[in-house]
């Protein structure tokens, strides 16, 4: 089924220059950028996207982390994205997350887990309304589209 995802390259992820590392995963991986810019997210949109975790004792932190420096925020688009990212993505501890993972590849602490992908279609649809306009989000075919990956 043909998905779109929301993503964040966090905080750390950035300052660690590994905003391209990142993307080229999702490219060569056949997925479609259609969406993409860096915003430093303040307060209010930052409790916004984690309201779910308001109540969490680590709440406070997550608000600080991803307030702290810009970020760099995607929609991506493809087959079953949403499931096939969160697999690329690996476990939200890093120090559970599989190598071949970003996170499993690129960090060991959840505090500073440097990336964010949607859970569910749900999610996916609240998040890229969040930070996106819908022209922000691009229609445009690919010269491979016929390729099955
Ligand atoms: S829970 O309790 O299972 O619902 O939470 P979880 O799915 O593990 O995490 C929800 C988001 O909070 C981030 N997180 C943290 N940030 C900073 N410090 C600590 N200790 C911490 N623990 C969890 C976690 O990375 C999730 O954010 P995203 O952006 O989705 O990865």
């Amino acid at each position: 089924m043909m998905e779109k995802t929301f993503v964040m390259i966090k905080p750390d992820a950035v300052k660690r220059r590994l905003i391209g590392e990142i993307i080229q995963r999702f490219e060569k991986r056949g997925l479609q950028i259609v969406a993409m810019k860096m915003v430093d997210v303040d307060k209010e949109l930052a409790k916004k996207h984690y309201a779910e975790h308001k109540d969490k004792p680590f709440f406070k932190d997550l608000i600080k982390y991803i307030t702290s420096s810009p970020v760099v925020v995607l929609v991506l688009k493809g087959k079953n994205c949403i499931s096939v990212v969160r697999k690329m993505v690996g476990a939200t501890d890093p120090k559970e997350a599989e190598s071949g993972t970003i996170r499993g590849d690129f960090a060991l602490e959840i505090g500073r887990n440097i990336i964010h992908a949607s859970d569910s279609p749900e999610s996916a649809e609240r998040e890229i309304k969040l930070f996106f306009k819908n022209s922000e989000i691009f229609e445009y075919n690919m010269p491979d589209a016929d390729i099955i990956y």
